[in-house]
């Protein structure tokens, strides 16, 4: 497997072939190669979210703006749903797991609500904690395209939906969890023009600033 090669090779699919032949076998891939995308300070502050019910992704294409048929046609489609606000029972758990498994030093049980205080102070506003989730998820989203790559998985990135009607199609607004973004998965349509498109990037002067 050429890495350059699977990189040039995908392109964002605007349709399809509804053929359904993604495997389970890989789909657990694309889950694991997600799950195992880093995250600041290690939170994973998102929840992935898999919709193969094809009932429901005709319901979620209804909201989808632009993209309805690229949902309709996919295999599938993964949501990452962030956390709208971190609690301090989220951050605690998330601290005794770590140091159970010997990752980070004991810590005083009444030291916890401190380092929550500390870290949420860099994150004044719950408009802040959304944009730092919103970035993990982002980078969550990059291993999973950079893996469909390299598996051979056609997908589409999207921000074009609307978010609201996703949380409630998918019982999230109850989990104080939102939508941030999504993915289809599956295999391009012989008619989708996109695949015989040049690839644009902008020149790799324009895009390097490079100190040697
Ligand atoms: C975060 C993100 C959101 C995107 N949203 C959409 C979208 O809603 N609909 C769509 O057709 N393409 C969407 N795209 C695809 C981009 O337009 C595409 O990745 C970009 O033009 C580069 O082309 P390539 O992916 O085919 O190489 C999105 C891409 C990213 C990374």
């Amino acid at each position: 497997m050429d890495l350059l090669e699977q990189l040039q090779w995908r392109y964002a699919v605007k349709l399809f072939d509804g053929s359904n032949s993604t495997s389970n076998e890989v789909i657990e891939t694309l889950v694991a190669a997600a799950h195992l995308s880093p995250s600041a300070a290690g939170l994973q502050p998102y929840k992935l979210v898999l919709v193969q019910n094809r009932e429901l992704l005709g319901r979620l294409a209804e909201h989808s703006m632009m993209n309805k048929d690229k949902i309709n046609s996919a295999d599938g489609l993964f949501v990452f749903a962030i956390y709208r606000q971190l609690s301090l029972e989220t951050f605690s758990t998330h601290i005794s797991q770590m140091i159970a498994q010997g990752l980070i030093p004991p810590v005083p049980e009444s030291e916890v609500p401190i380092r929550y205080q500390r870290f949420m102070t860099r994150l004044p506003r719950d408009e802040d904690l959304q944009a730092w989730a919103h970035k993990q998820a982002y980078l969550a989203l990059g291993t999973l395209l950079t893996t469909c790559a390299i598996l051979g998985v056609d997908a589409c990135p999207m921000e074009g939906f609307e978010a609201a009607s996703y949380d409630e199609l998918l019982g999230l607004a109850g989990q104080s969890l939102t939508s941030s973004v999504i993915l289809a998965f599956g295999t391009r349509s012989p008619a989708d023009p996109g695949q015989h498109k040049k690839k644009y990037r902008r020149s790799r002067d324009q895009f390097l600033l490079h100190f040697p």
